[in-house]
C-alpha cells in the first residue's frame, strides 16, 4: 500500500531527517519547498502549543493535507526558562537567526551561574488527522557546556550536553540526537497516536 503524504511544516533539513527516520516506513513526510509553500509565517504567539497550531493551520489551510509543525526552544534553569519560545531571537530580537550569537549570549548569560542545567522542549501540532488539532509534546534535559563543541547539528546542539553523555549534540550526532531529542520523543508520541 502507498503510504499517505504527511506535510512537516518546515524547511530546516535537520528537522526533515530527524522525522524521516522516525516516520519514513508509514509516511512519506515532505517539507514546505517540496509543496511550494514560500511563506515564512509569524510565531506571534506566547506558547509552543500556539505558535505550533499557527504554522500548522497555516499550511493545512494552503496544502489540504495533513500536517504537522513543531516549535521548540532551550529552556535553562538559571535563566528562568529563558530563550524558550524566543531562541531563535535570543540575541537577535527582530533579525534573522544567528546561532553562534545565540550561543554566544547564552555562555555570557552564564558566566557567573553554576546551575547549567537546561532542557530542550518540542511541542507538536497536527493538523488535518482528525477533527481538531493533536499535540504532543517532548523533552531533553541536560546540561549547557562551558564552550561550543562539535560541528553537528544546529541551534544550540554545540552547547547541549545531553543527561547521560559527556559529548554534546553536535558532537554525539544525528545517530544518538534521533534517538533521544525532544523532537524525537514528540515525533514518536505523533507515530504512537495515529498509527496506533
Ligand atoms: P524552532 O522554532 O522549532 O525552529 O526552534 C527555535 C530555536 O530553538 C531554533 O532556532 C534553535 O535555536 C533552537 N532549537 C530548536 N530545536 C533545536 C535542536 O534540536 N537543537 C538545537 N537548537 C534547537
Amino acid at each position: 500500500m502507498d503510504r499517505p503524504i504527511w506535510i512537516f511544516a518546515t524547511n530546516n533539513n535537520h528537522k526533515l531527517e530527524e522525522a524521516r527516520s522516525i516516520l519514513a516506513p508509514f509516511a512519506q513526510i515532505v517539507s514546505l519547498k517540496e509543496i511550494g509553500f514560500f511563506e515564512e509565517v509569524e510565531e506571534t504567539a506566547n506558547t509552543f502549543h500556539e505558535n505550533a497550531l499557527l504554522k500548522a493551520n497555516a499550511v493545512f489551510d494552503f496544502a489540504g493535507k495533513p500536517c504537522f509543525a513543531d516549535d521548540s526552544g532551550l529552556c535553562v534553569n538559571a535563566l528562568l526558562g529563558a530563550p524558550g519560545i524566543f531562541s531563535a531571537r535570543y540575541a537577535n530580537p527582530t533579525g534573522p537567526t544567528d546561532h553562534l550569537a545565540n550561543n554566544q549570549k547564552l555562555l555570557k548569560a552564564l558566566q557567573n551561574e553554576t546551575d547549567r542545567t537546561a532542557y530542550f522542549i518540542t511541542v507538536i501540532a497536527a493538523v488535518g488527522f482528525s477533527e481538531e488539532p493533536l499535540y504532543f509534546k517532548g523533552e531533553v534535559h541536560g546540561k549547557i557546556a562551558h564552550t561550543l563543541k562539535g560541528v553537528q547539528g544546529f541551534g544550540y546542539d554545540p552547547l547541549f550536553v545531553p543527561d547521560g553523555y559527556e559529548q554534546t549534540f553536535a558532537e554525539l550526532g544525528e545517530t544518538v540526537k534521533n534517538q533521544i531529542s525532544h523532537r524525537a520523543h514528540a515525533l514518536q508520541a505523533l507515530k504512537q497516536a495515529i498509527l496506533h
